[in-house]
């Protein structure tokens, strides 16, 4: 482990070759010998890995929930019409975010589309959305047959530039869906500032922000509608699952219409009591009970998770080259679906991403890239060639579009950024020293990585 000193990691935050040599000679912990502690030869090439346990497994349940799971089973009411626990499942998830209102869906993607769809997205809209997410989150608005428009991402903050999302308003733009991405609160006040001068709705993505605050709110309330989601890797799980909150309770009511085949609901009762345009995104009764079950863990968990990752980010940040996330100004509590970093090749003797994540991988500590950059996803050129897309937007927006949709920061990011999953956030503070000292050992055998 290197003796840690105070140092800045801004003096090693040059990028240019001479700049890195410089900065790194200049640490006094170079001078000490101590930045180079060649703990080893590296795992990749034949050494002893820093670590040969296992991590934290993901999900967890406990005998608890079986009873519950048993007797919906046997009463044979599986369905939200019949039973109960669905409905009281939202009740208790809206009381643990403070909400108005919630309704649990199907998955966070359909959330979201209700969410969408119930706030007036219709076809030939736009929507402009965080490119640095995962897919689910511009598919739903193609799957709404409107076009989701980028706005560029601030690398630091791994979350949405509120700085350049003006710009790319037009004539059609309806929506903003910002996404607390790895459970990082995207920084809120000046997205709403531009919604409200723009006359837009927002729909908060916190489909991996269960429990996150911004200014000690509650992420997924901050804008019109948020939208979560409780897939099996999420940190609420059920295998599937989702969940639409707010704090207009008359919104609300008209996303239950929508959700279930377009029936009234609450306060929603449309002239004739008619139904409305509706799909069936209905949550079955088994996994409110599994959720139920889940959320006794969740914020014993949250802490847990949080306070490992500022000790990993107390060590990380003084290895030359590596960049962990920094929380946007008004992040009051981020969750870390995942902990982020940035690799800075410079640093690592030009060494590539992939062979950094090799090298770590070897050693013990499983790691990812993380996403590719959204806006050169196939699925978008396959979704503007459509005969939709061709009959709802002109030839020139559409050109426009693909020229506007260059997005340097976030191309960096895609290319820079390392990923630690949420279940290993759950061990212990060895654990995490076993993540630092890999990344160490890397540092100090950097000539052997290309
Ligand atoms: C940021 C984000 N948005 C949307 C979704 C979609 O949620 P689901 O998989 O529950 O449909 C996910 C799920 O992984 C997600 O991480």
């Amino acid at each position: 482990m290197i003796n840690r000193t105070n140092v800045s990691r801004r003096e090693f935050l040059a990028t240019t070759s001479t700049g890195v040599a410089a900065a790194i000679a200049a640490s006094p912990l170079a001078g000490a010998g101590l930045l180079n502690p060649k703990a080893g030869k590296l795992a990749c090439s034949g050494g002893q890995p820093v670590r040969t346990k296992g991590w934290p497994p993901w999900p967890v349940w406990d005998r608890t929930a079986e009873d519950e799971i048993l007797a919906v089973l046997r009463s044979g009411n599986w369905y939200r019409g019949q039973g109960t626990r669905v409905t009281e499942f939202e009740r208790r998830y809206a009381e643990l975010l403070g909400a108005r209102s919630c309704l649990a869906t199907a998955s966070g993607t359909t959330a979201l589309i209700t969410a969408l769809h119930t706030l007036g997205v219709e076809a030939g809209d736009e929507v402009i959305v965080s490119p640095y997410t995962f897919v689910a989150s511009y598919n739903v608005v193609f799957m709404l047959k409107a076009l989701p428009v980028f706005a560029d991402t601030d690398p630091e903050t791994f979350t949405i530039d509120p700085a350049g999302l003006e710009e790319r308003i037009t004539e059609r733009t309806r929506a903003i869906l910002p996404v607390h991405i790895l459970g990082l609160p995207v920084e809120m006040d000046p997205i709403m500032a531009v919604a409200g001068r723009h006359g837009l709705v927002v729909v908060e993505d916190a489909c991996q922000a269960w429990l996150a605050e911004y200014k000690n709110r509650k992420c997924g309330l901050l804008g019109t509608l948020g939208c979560f989601s409780f897939q099996n890797s999420k940190h609420l799980p059920a295998g599937e699952g989702g969940a639409v909150v707010g704090n207009d309770e008359a919104l609300v009511d008209r996303c239950h219409a929508f959700h279930n085949c377009g029936r009234p609901h609450g306060s929603f009762s449309p002239p004739g009591n008619n139904p409305v345009r509706g799909v069936n995104f209905r949550m079955q009764e088994f996994q409110a009970v599994i959720l139920m079950s889940q959320m006794k863990r969740l914020e014993k968990d949250t802490q847990l998770r949080g306070q490992n990752a500022q000790y990993l980010t107390s060590r990380l940040q003084e290895i030359p080259g590596i960049v962990p996330c920094k929380l946007n100004p008004g992040a009051t509590r981020a969750v870390y679906h995942l902990y982020p970093f940035r690799y800075k090749k410079e640093f690592f003797n030009q060494a590539p991403r992939r062979r950094f994540l090799e090298a770590l991988g070897a050693e013990g500590i499983p790691c990812s890239g993380g996403y590719g950059p959204a806006n050169k996803d196939g699925l978008i050129e396959e979704a503007l060639n459509s005969k939709s897309y061709q009959r709802l937007f002109s030839k020139e927006r559409l050109d426009r579009y693909r020229q506007e949709t260059v997005l340097p920061r976030n191309d960096q990011l895609c290319g820079e950024a390392v990923w630690f999953t949420q279940n290993m956030l759950l061990g212990t503070r060895q654990d995490m020293d076993d993540i630092a000292d890999a990344i160490e050992k890397i540092y100090g055998n950097r000539d052997k990585l290309t």
